[in-house]
């Protein structure tokens, strides 16, 4: 691995913004997009249990549909790309196994010896009320948001971080309710329009004293 510098980092992170106009002209190439979607995938999460879906959406039709439950966010249309992170609900035995089995394959390890590991998975995770998982479910995913928003910062690629849309219509027009997901959280990507005026605004945080406590 090559190091990159922090300068770079936070070069990148100033340069970003939660990007209101995109200029539909411009398409992430497919190399860079296909990275992208690997950054997420590489986000970490608790357990490893990776209780997510992520849902690419690229249909022209689809995407117009998601504008008008998105309080009609041009970002929907407009964006180069547009993934849909959906927590998994209600997260069961059976997805801890899938997990357990992977980790056999992956690692080349026998499943036999991962016995403990999955019943203890199962003990801690199948033991919560069904809104603490969900609610725990959701937490994965904004680190996987927080992983595509920095690789793409870092890559020079605009976007915008949305959750101002109407989840149950998502769940339903992806049909995520069905397969036992809920969208949560949504990224669109791509080139920022010359015109978005929202690129030359100073950036708004607090200053790093009243954010940050060392002791
Ligand atoms: C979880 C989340 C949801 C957001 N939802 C929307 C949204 O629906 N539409 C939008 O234009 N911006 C949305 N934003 C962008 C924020 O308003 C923006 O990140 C914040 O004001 C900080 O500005 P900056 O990202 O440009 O630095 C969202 C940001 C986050 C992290």
């Amino acid at each position: 691995m090559q190091p990159t510098s922090l300068d770079t980092v936070l070069a990148a992170f100033n340069w970003r913004y939660a990007t209101k106009k995109f200029d539909p002209s411009r398409k992430i190439p497919a190399a860079n997009w296909s990275a992208l979607e690997q950054a997420m995938t590489l986000a970490p999460s608790s357990f490893g249990l990776q209780p997510w879906r992520f849902v690419v959406v690229n249909d022209p039709q689809v995407r117009a549909k998601l504008r008008e439950v998105s309080y009609g966010q041009p970002q929907i249309t407009d964006a180069s790309h547009m993934v849909v992170f959906a927590r998994r609900t209600k997260l069961n035995a059976d997805d801890i196994g899938r997990h357990i089995a992977r980790i056999a394959e992956v690692q080349n390890i026998p499943l036999a010896s991962l016995e403990s590991t999955r019943t203890m998975m199962v003990g801690s995770m199948t033991s919560r009320a069904d809104a603490d998982l969900n609610a725990w479910a959701g937490r994965q995913l904004y680190i996987a948001l927080g992983f595509f928003l920095s690789a793409a910062a870092l890559a020079g690629i605009d976007a915008c971080p949305m959750e101002g849309f109407e989840s149950p219509k998502y769940d339903q027009i992806l049909r995520l309710d069905r397969e036992g997901y809920q969208a949560t959280a949504v990224a669109t990507a791509g080139y920022r329009a010359a015109d978005d005026a929202f690129a030359g605004k100073a950036k708004v945080r607090f200053g790093q004293e009243d954010s940050i406590r060392h002791v």
